[in-house]
């Protein structure tokens, strides 16, 4: 198993995505919740709600209606690089079950399109779609939807893991080499591509790669990304063409 804990719950397959309810917090200093029904969960899932019930960015993104907390981390690489701007194509890939999506349009872009494996619930007017990025038909569907070549392209994606550590880096790899490929081969020169990463063996190929193609590449973890997780963004800005 992967020792880096999932930045979202483990999801079912296939199950709809629903946004949290708006939060009864009152936005005053939060005690730490403690579980008193833990008999019949696992320790690990048992870790997993301690840890959401007392994560702060969970706490701001239901007041703030995000149905995600990484939507903290796309506002704070946005911050940092300014690649979202008013009236651009963006692809989001990887976009159950939605923060990015609401950032993207919050921030001004005209067509956003998202895929995931899993259903994600609507979010007018951007089209969301659910389909294996990694299935060969997917690139030009999402291009068909977006109307043109992307802007900005973002990958969040993050497979599921399997147990075997070598073999997971190498599925998350495998995931991050395709959403590079997609971009290199659909980005408007001068775009953008952030990227979801890890650290470890195989990411210095990706890095190559994004170095030979865009003008600047950066490392960055953002605050809302766990400590104990080894996952990293990629921001590769200025794209110079095919
Ligand atoms: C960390 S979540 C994304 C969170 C999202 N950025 C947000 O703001 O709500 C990672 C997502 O990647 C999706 N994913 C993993 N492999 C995928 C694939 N091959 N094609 C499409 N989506 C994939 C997972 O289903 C999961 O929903």
């Amino acid at each position: 198993m992967s020792k880096d804990p999932p930045e979202e719950p483990p999801q079912e397959r296939k199950r709809m995505v629903r946004p949290p309810t708006r939060g009864q917090e009152s936005g005053g200093r939060v005690k730490a919740v403690r579980l008193k029904t833990a008999n019949k969960r696992t320790p690990s899932s048992q870790a997993w709600l301690a840890r959401q019930l007392n994560d702060p960015f969970v706490t701001e993104a239901k007041l703030k209606g995000y149905r995600s907390r990484a939507a903290f981390k796309l506002i704070e690489l946005d911050d940092r690089f300014h690649f979202l701007r008013h009236g651009q194509r963006v692809v989001d890939l990887g976009c159950a079950p939605g923060g990015w999506v609401q950032i993207a349009m919050a921030r001004g872009a005209s067509s956003v399109v998202g895929v995931d494996l899993l259903a994600v619930e609507a979010l007018p007017p951007a089209h969301l779609i659910q389909m294996d990025f990694t299935d060969p038909a997917c690139g030009e569907r999402l291009i068909e939807l977006l109307g043109g070549p992307p802007d900005v392209i973002l990958s969040d994606m993050a497979p599921n893991t399997t147990g075997h550590r070598q073999t997971d880096h190498l599925r998350i790899v495998g995931l991050i080499e395709a959403a590079v490929d997609f971009a290199v081969e659909t980005l408007k020169p001068g775009g953008a591509f952030v990227t979801k990463a890890f650290q470890g063996g195989e990411m210095e190929q990706v890095l190559r790669a994004l170095k030979a193609h865009f003008d600047e590449v950066k490392h960055v973890k953002p605050k809302a990304s766990r400590a104990e997780s080894s996952e990293v963004y990629l921001v590769a800005t200025g794209f110079r063409g095919h």
